[in-house]
């Protein structure tokens, strides 16, 4: 039996209540490499959203091929489960070609 009023007590929400797409340009440098990217500001993310912001292991792997960048000449690349893709478009500055793939569709909306 529905009481008087209920109906005005129920809210509904999709699943973007809960996604924060606040994505800011951000600058990144690694040696003479520039990049600038969209990504969260946040240190965590909810959900399977992890590749929203950068990790650290991608800013360490980083340093090191822009430190090492002959080892990348002339190689294909690919990255798996790139995230904003700061590793795969710094590699794309060396390699003959490169390719950057992610399975979620929110972490892909906010790529080029
Ligand atoms: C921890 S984040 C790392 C992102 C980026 N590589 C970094 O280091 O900043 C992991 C990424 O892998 C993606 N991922 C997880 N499982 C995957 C799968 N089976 N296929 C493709 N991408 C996947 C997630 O969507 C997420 O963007």
């Amino acid at each position: 039996m529905e009481r008087e009023g209920e109906d005005d007590d129920i809210v509904c929400l999709d699943e973007s209540f809960f996604i924060d797409d606040n994505y800011q340009l951000t600058t990144f440098t690694f040696g003479s490499q520039v990049l600038q990217l969209l990504c969260l500001q946040s240190a965590s993310t909810d959900f399977d959203l992890t590749g929203q912001l950068v990790w650290p292991g991608a800013m360490l792997l980083n340093d090191y091929l822009s430190k090492n960048a002959e080892i990348l000449q002339g190689c294909t690349v690919i990255e798996l489960g790139s995230g904003v893709g700061i590793t795969g478009i710094l590699c794309s500055r060396f390699c003959s070609q490169v390719v950057l793939t992610d399975h979620n569709e929110e972490v892909l909306k906010a790529r080029p």
